[in-house]
């Protein structure tokens, strides 16, 4: 079977959603896609949509905002994007919390893809966990921490961030699971391209 060739564009504020980014590609590497896994916050530019058979977008959230790359990337792109299998994920502070992850998903997600009309049979979505890094080499500022401490502090008790520690509540499994659930439907769609290209020709 030829390979499709899937666009997984992402940007990060502190790494975690890179991660999950990278994580995702090795997925979809494994499930026979070829991947350009493109950093919106590098110089690399992306010179057209057109090729791919569909397009993955993730985001970390600061402040109650994705990062702004990303967001612009979703905005000059909307129109082509309406028209692929699109993913789209972020990674949450709020989304770590079981109280707090359906809020973070209409939040975070179904916010956006309403506001660019994004939203169809071919959208998949998901909120994932983030970093709480309290740990000594953490590279958030004084103030970043007194942020973060906040959203920790406004959860519910069952949800315990620990002082002083990396908090990682990225969900690993859930993570790969949804990458196959794309990598399948843009596999199976391919395939169902290719029996009706065969059909067609048999006439
Ligand atoms: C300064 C700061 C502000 C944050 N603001 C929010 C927020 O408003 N809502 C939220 O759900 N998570 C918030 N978070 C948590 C991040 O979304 C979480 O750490 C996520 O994993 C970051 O992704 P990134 O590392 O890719 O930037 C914040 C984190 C920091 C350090």
């Amino acid at each position: 079977m030829t390979q499709a060739q899937v666009l997984l564009a992402y940007a990060s504020n502190f790494g975690s959603t890179s991660e999950i980014a990278f994580e995702i590609a090795d997925v979809l590497q494994q499930e026979n896609l070829i991947v350009d896994l493109i950093d919106l916050k590098s110089d690399i530019e992306i010179s057209s949509l057109t090729s791919y058979s569909g397009v993955i977008i993730g985001s970390g959230i600061r402040m109650a905002h994705w990062v702004e790359e990303v967001l612009h990337f979703v905005q000059s792109n909307s129109k082509i994007l309406k028209t692929k299998p699109l993913g789209v994920f972020i990674s949450s502070g709020e989304a770590s919390n079981p109280d707090t992850y359906e809020k973070a998903k209409e939040k975070y997600l179904l916010t956006i893809l309403e506001e660019f009309q994004l939203m169809g049979p071919k959208v998949m979505y998901e909120a994932f966990g983030g970093v709480f890094d309290f740990s000594s080499s953490s590279s958030y500022s004084f103030l970043e921490k007194k942020i973060l401490q906040k959203i920790a502090d406004s959860s519910s008790s069952g949800f315990v961030v620990n002082d002083g520690k990396l908090n990682d509540f990225r969900n690993w499994q859930l993570i790969r699971e949804w990458a196959t659930a794309f990598a399948d439907s843009i596999n199976s769609s391919q395939l169902n391209e290719k029996s009706q290209t065969q059909s067609a020709s048999r006439v």
